[in-house]
């Protein structure tokens, strides 16, 4: 039982008077920088026909989530309010520039960025190699629109600010956190249409956890890479992506060539793999000086350099665990540097 030792009246209710909260803990920074997609998404009936992504601002999620002030400071910002298959090379030079201009401010500490969910594995990866420093740089979205039974945006944004405001995910490079899970931005997928578990980390794995606005982060953080610096780029070199299938010809890989194309990811069958016209199309445009990396449309697994395809003797690329959208976003960034092969798989084997 505690004592309370006896004091004058007056004194006590002084001391009473003087006694408040004990003043909050410091809360962190945490702006919020809105693209649109979902999470700020309407639907007409509960079915979600008549979906519309985009139709909420940054302003009506923040006041769609009062509990946010209790852990952070949170202002915003609506970068763009588009679905995000909408996404574009434009959108995201101006979302690494701002970012940049954002985290350059010693008064913010962290960084959320709203996102549809279908390229969000893409541009959270564009982030990672275009901004620079150690402060987080958490993108979150959801499965079901603002307006559905049981919308998962509310608490993706809730943990994301958390996870945002928390030094201990300082030097992860930028994250992916929906559904209570943190995914490196290097490593995350959508793997389901629907479901509001999507995001996998099938090669490596979550990198924490967050409950109700606490996160556990596990280490060590994922490899970073190099920072590469759009400051000055107005564009990006263009990278188009080709899916390998049966009877796969050469039409879509001329049509590249056709409309400009410095850079080619192909989606490989199995380890990378393709027809031997394609494989024989690829040899004579690598010969041109344009990019060729090899990927695969699997979910999982490594593309093996040299494994059935003599990748020396071609001059192809293979993308490492890099899936079609994030090679494709790697090898954009790596073309403003060289567009020598070899060089390039460097890159591709350090990030
Ligand atoms: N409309 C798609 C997008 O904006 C999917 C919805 C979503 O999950 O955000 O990515």
């Amino acid at each position: 039982m505690r004592v309370v030792p006896a004091v004058a009246p007056i004194a006590l209710a002084l001391s009473l008077l003087s006694v408040g909260p004990a003043p909050a803990a410091e809360k962190p920074n945490v702006h919020i920088v809105a693209t649109g997609g979902t999470i700020a998404g309407a639907q007409a009936d509960v079915e979600q026909h008549g979906y519309t992504a985009g139709t909420f601002t940054v302003d009506s999620l923040i006041q769609a989530v009062p509990e946010l002030k209790d852990i952070a400071a949170v202002t915003g910002e609506q970068l763009v309010n588009i679905p995000s298959q909408d996404m574009n090379d434009d959108v995201w030079l101006k979302l690494a520039k701002r970012l940049n201009e954002l985290l350059a401010d010693p008064k913010v500490d962290g960084i959320v960025v709203t996102h549809g969910t279908d390229t969000l594995e893409e541009t959270s990866y564009f982030t990672q190699l275009t901004v620079a420093g150690d402060k987080p740089v958490v993108f979150t979205g959801s499965m079901r629109p603002a307006t559905a039974i049981s919308a998962d945006g509310p608490m993706n944004l809730y943990n994301s600010v958390a996870v945002a405001g928390n030094p201990a995910a300082r030097g992860y490079g930028s994250l992916v956190v929906l559904n209570d899970e943190i995914h490196a931005a290097r490593d995350v997928y959508k793997t389901h249409t629907t479901s509001v578990d999507t995001f996998r980390s099938p090669e490596h794995g979550l990198v924490g956890r967050v409950d109700t606005g606490h996160p556990t982060l596990f280490g060590p953080p994922p490899p970073r890479g190099a920072t590469y610096d759009v400051g000055a780029l107005t564009a990006l070199p263009q990278v188009e992506i080709i899916y390998a299938h049966s009877n796969m010809g050469r039409t879509l890989i001329d049509a590249a060539i056709a409309a400009g194309a410095k850079g080619l990811i192909v989606a490989g069958v199995g380890n990378g793999n393709m027809t031997k016209v394609a494989i024989d199309t690829l040899a004579e445009v690598a010969k041109t000086g344009v990019v060729v990396v090899r990927s695969t449309k699997l979910a999982e697994g490594t593309v093996v350099r040299n494994a059935e395809v003599d990748d020396d003797k071609l001059g192809f690329v293979v993308s490492d665990d890099f899936k079609p959208g994030k090679a494709r976003a790697l090898l954009q960034l790596a073309l403003t540097r060289t567009s020598d092969p070899v060089e390039i798989q460097k890159i591709f084997d350090s990030h």
